[in-house]
């Protein structure tokens, strides 16, 4: 069994079929990590639940489970406390044997730590990041980009295809706008459009839509430009492709330096599937026909007025909307792409849009029981004051300008470290402004997947950036700390033979041992529930369970103890740093071997 959690499940499961019959084949096992360690390890609650369905007193049953439970070769006898908690406290040579089966890190390629893939791999859409082209990316895209791309890395790791799809907003009326603008502002370049280079979107989409509100046969022109891009006029849609490709270079510069990969797959892509959609919909009776709108009624969706709520997908005037764009994208994900799972990475305040979705793609078929649909809701952005991020003239704060910061202030970390004598590593130039690259981006990407997804959070500088706590550089320093150990020790950790036995016998060795065993348990946990934060959360106990069994004091000796504990040690220290290298990579962030 890949984990131990897996593993107790597994005996807990046996031993309430064999107590109390093949009745309780589906009882759920409920295995959890214990939270107080002064109960054990491991927790089941099973009994409780049990006690109502067999009219028993759990505890009573949790004697009858304990007696039927095979776990002796992993924990000591358990304990049942309380009402009928049933708590398992593991052996030391058990978690020793599974670190020791550990394979040893490939000289190429991932190096998997023993985390098998999934038994049965499947299709994933990831539909991430996702702005709107006629403006520059903000500080809100930043979460979507980011978390997105985590789950992905996440869900690739357990073997599943993913596509990382950019639903780019490259459709609609501010288009008209925008290619009207180019043609008056910029008459130089249409002949040759693959010169068009904007340095700043967000003040030719602010002229834009100034000209539109201050000239009325601006706005007409416009206006025209749309009925021509949807009328599929080639010049007009010469220009506007022409605006996207820069756009989306403005974008790529952003992925290239968070190191995320992405399809562009926007809006425009599903128009020739629109009005299809809509037919078919009008066909199987799903959809009605009002006020000249075509409309989708879905059971539960009201409006303030308790009215229902409808679906709009195409509107009197014959046009379509985002819903029904989203609707198209759906169904030609499951159906082209072969999705099974769909997880929708897109802020908490489209809840409501994406419900609707989900459940017209179920009443259509389009999305059948099989297919896994889900929205990774996530807060704001807030900045210091808790307030909408903005900039102090209160427009939108640039995403490129927030990450130029982001290296600018960690280079300037770099530096006091290298001014301090305790802590300097001699970097030069280029080494210092790779370091700084490499911790600025961290420092945003674990800031940002550090917090609950739901919540808001307030960005800021100090804290991401701060040398201890639950942060990048102190992440990235315990794994250079490590590495460097390594170095002092006079041993390349790849060369440590695989069956170097393991031997647990100081308190914080033991500790150690127990946070990297459940590595397999935490990745799996993520891959289901796509909370990066449990990733987060366990790579800082990770690495506080190396401080201490590292720490003068309340530690073990290393570097100078005595053969046969000197090499079980550096093991650990190996295998603590490659569970914060596996863990960090997951989180898009790389490490240094030297910071
Ligand atoms: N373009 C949208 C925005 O910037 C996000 C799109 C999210 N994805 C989707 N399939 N609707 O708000």
């Amino acid at each position: 069994m890949e984990s131990i959690l897996a593993e107790l499940e597994f005996r807990v499961r046996q031993a309430l079929v064999n107590c109390f019959g093949d009745g309780c084949r589906d009882v759920e096992p409920q295995v959890r990590l214990s939270q107080d360690e002064r109960f054990g390890d491991y927790q089941s609650n099973c009994a409780m639940g049990l006690g109502k369905k067999l009219g028993k007193k759990p505890r009573e049953l949790a004697r009858e489970i304990v007696d039927g439970l095979d776990v002796a070769e992993l924990c000591e006898p358990p304990d049942i406390a309380g009402p009928g908690f049933i708590n398992f406290r593991l052996k030391p040579s058990a978690i020793a044997a599974r670190l020791q089966s550990i394979p040893p890190a490939p000289r190429e390629g991932v190096d998997r730590m023993g985390v098998k893939t999934a038994t049965e791999p499947i299709t994933v859409v990831v539909d991430m990041s996702s702005p709107n082209l006629a403006k520059e990316m903000h500080v809100g895209h930043l979460r979507s980009t980011i978390l997105g791309d985590c789950v992905a890395r996440i869900l690739e790791f357990k073997g599943h295809q993913v596509h990382r799809i950019n639903h780019v907003g490259d459709w609609g009326t501010q288009f008209g706008m925008l290619v009207t603008h180019l043609r008056n502002t910029r008459p130089e370049v249409l002949g040759n459009l693959d010169q068009l280079r904007l340095p700043d979107l967000e003040s030719f989409y602010v002229s834009a839509k100034a000209e539109f509100d201050r000239d009325p046969g601006f706005a007409a022109q416009a206006r025209k430009a749309v009925t021509q891009l949807q009328g599929g006029d080639p010049e007009t849609l010469r220009i506007w492709k022409a605006f996207c490709d820069e756009s989306l270079r403005h974008c790529g510069a952003i992925y290239d330096r968070l190191d995320v990969r992405i399809e562009n797959c926007g809006e425009s892509f599903y128009n020739d599937l629109l009005p299809g959609v809509v037919e078919e919909l009008l066909s199987k009776g799903l959809a009605t026909i009002s006020e000249g709108a075509v409309c989708v009624f879905l059971d539960g969706f009201v409006n303030r007025e308790g009215n229902p709520l409808p679906m709009i997908v195409r509107k009197s005037d014959g046009g379509y909307n985002y819903a029904t764009t989203d609707l198209t994208a759906l169904k030609y994900r499951v159906e082209q792409l072969g999705a099974r799972r769909i997880v929708y990475v897109v802020g908490v305040t489209q809840k409501q849009h994406l419900q609707m979705l989900f459940a017209a793609g179920r009443k259509a078929g389009w999305a059948p029981a099989n297919v896994l649909t889900e929205h990774l809701a996530f807060g704001s952005v807030l900045g210091p004051d808790g307030r909408p991020f903005k900039t102090r003239e209160g427009g939108t704060v640039k995403l490129k300008d927030l990450l130029d910061e982001a290296v600018f202030r960690a280079r300037q970390v770099v530096e006091s470290n290298e001014d301090d004598k305790a802590k300097a590593r001699g970097l030069n130039e280029a080494d210092r402004q790779r370091v700084a690259e490499t911790v600025g981006m961290a420092a945003v990407r674990y800031f940002d997947l550090s917090h609950n997804l739901a919540s808001d959070y307030k960005f800021n500088f100090d804290h991401m950036l701060a040398m201890e706590g639950n942060t990048a550089p102190y992440m990235l320093y315990a794994y250079a700390r490590i590495r460097s150990i390594g170095r002092k020790a006079g041993v390349d950790y790849a060369d440590i033979p695989a069956d170097t036995p393991i031997t647990l016998e100081h308190e914080s060795e033991l500790k150690l041992a127990k946070v990297l065993v459940r590595f397999p348990e935490v990745v799996s946990t993520v891959a289901g529930e796509l909370h990066p934060n449990i990733l987060t959360e366990y790579l800082y106990e990770t690495s506080k369970a190396f401080s201490l069994f590292y720490d003068r004091v309340h530690g073990v000796r290393v570097i100078d103890a005595p053969p046969p504990a000197r090499m079980s040690r550096l093991r650990l220290c190996d295998l603590a740093a490659r569970t914060l290298r596996l863990g960090l990579g997951l989180l898009g962030i790389r490490t240094l071997e030297q910071m």
